[in-house]
């Protein structure tokens, strides 16, 4: 299957089911599909974690109850970059933490020998251009907005006698494009959104031989209704907007137990608080109420109530009934968490298409495209490698 032919076939794919994906779960106080309401009610709290940490058990569950999730394996199955982790002295990876050291040395195993100079984008402290330095690129250009990252990459490249140099730049607002050459190779390590865009549409115009990236947080520094780069995706009838970008991103990372039971507070105070302001001012909306110390959550409910209805102007009658409007929380926790459940059938391959968009913008633009993971996801989800380079 060509990228293009896996792109329409997932888009397809997505549009057939976007009722079950293109929602807010904090909308709904009962599940919005009834024909999932009997084998969503069956799953115990622990069947729905256990599933939702799962992609392929989440396949599974759903491939009988929606049709087209059947194909979602296949689909959104990338294959796996076939390269060897080569070793590193103690220096290189000094300060940077295991996994993401991990991650960094199966990504530049990944983008092979560096032989062209490289243009690291949005480089933090360039561990990743130290790494390419350090293996003979000849030389390693990195730009970053933060001073402080640019000033400690620089220092540790001095240190280490490696050819590697810094620019601190917005690439957002500065005028970068000059920094674009065609002998190069550029790279951009989770770059997110419009950074990474804008990364990939100034390496195309100044025709750079090598574009290598991994894509993140597709929905930052971009307008909420997304804009398709290809023009195979122009076509799509999807309308994505923020809320969808953001489902791609949300693969399970187990949280601690101590911080999931907060989380779990958190949520089911949340909710009864907007039931119990949904019946005093008569809205039937969701409102959010702004992100708080997490030690509000180990006071009383009454007290995150008092608190948020000072947030929202709203006035709580002395004879409320908290224990009901707990209960209701409660209750709507275990809807929210099966509606984001059906929602999680659908988040990678929303990040499929999302890359496959890309990677058919750098194919219009004359390069020769392919698509790999790089890494485990349990070193990071986020492990999709875009590599393009010009045909001699
Ligand atoms: C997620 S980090 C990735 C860092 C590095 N590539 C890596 O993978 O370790 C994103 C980096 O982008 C930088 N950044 C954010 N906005 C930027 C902008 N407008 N211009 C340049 N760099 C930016 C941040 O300061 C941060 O260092």
């Amino acid at each position: 299957m060509t990228l293009a032919e896996q792109f329409t076939a997932l888009d397809s794919l997505l549009y057939a089911t976007r009722q079950y994906w293109q929602c807010t779960a904090f909308d709904y106080d009962e599940l919005p599909w009834s024909s999932l309401s009997a084998p969503l009610a069956q799953l115990s709290d622990s069947d729905v974690a256990k599933l939702d940490s799962d992609q392929d058990a989440l396949y599974r569950f759903f491939s009988p109850l929606i049709e087209g999730v059947e194909q979602l394996p296949k689909l959104t199955t990338l294959s796996t970059a076939q390269v060897e982790r080569t070793d590193y002295p103690f220096w290189i990876s000094n300060g940077i933490k295991g996994r993401k050291f991990e991650q960094l040395q199966d990504f530049v195993a990944a983008l092979g020998v560096p032989t062209e100079q490289v243009l690291e984008w949005c480089a933090g402290k360039g561990h990743l251009g130290r790494m390419l330095a350090f293996n003979k690129a000849p030389n390693v250009h990195s730009i970053e907005l933060q001073q402080h990252l640019c000033d400690q990459g620089q220092r540790s490249a001095q240190q280490q006698g490696l050819a590697m140099h810094f620019t601190q730049a917005d690439v957002l607002k500065d005028d970068v494009s000059a920094h674009f050459t065609q002998q190069q190779h550029a790279v951009a390590l989770h770059a997110c959104g419009a950074l990474h865009q804008s990364f990939m549409q100034q390496a195309c115009s100044a025709k750079t031989q090598q574009i290598s990236l991994s894509p993140c947080c597709y929905h930052l520094f971009t307008d909420d209704a997304y804009k398709a780069m290809s023009e195979r995706a122009k076509q799509s009838e999807l309308m994505l907007r923020h809320r969808d970008l953001k489902l791609a991103l949300q693969e399970t990372v187990t949280a601690p137990s101590r911080v999931a039971k907060v989380r779990k507070t958190e949520v089911e105070w949340r909710l009864g608080f907007d039931a119990m302001r949904k019946e005093i001012t008569g809205s039937t909306t969701y409102i959010s109420v702004p992100s708080v110390n997490k030690a509000v959550f180990s006071d009383s409910f009454k007290a995150f109530c008092a608190w948020a209805a000072e947030k929202k102007a709203i006035e709580i009658p002395q004879d409320i009934d908290y224990d009901y409007f707990l209960l209701k929380g409660q209750m709507r926790k275990k809807v929210t968490e099966r509606v984001e459940l059906v929602r999680h059938v659908f988040r990678r391959a929303i990040e499929v298409w999302l890359v496959l968009d890309r990677a058919l913008y750098l194919q219009q633009q004359g390069y020769q495209v392919t698509v790999n993971t790089f890494c485990e996801k349990q070193l990071t989800p986020r492990n999709i490698l875009i590599k393009a380079r010009l045909p001699n």
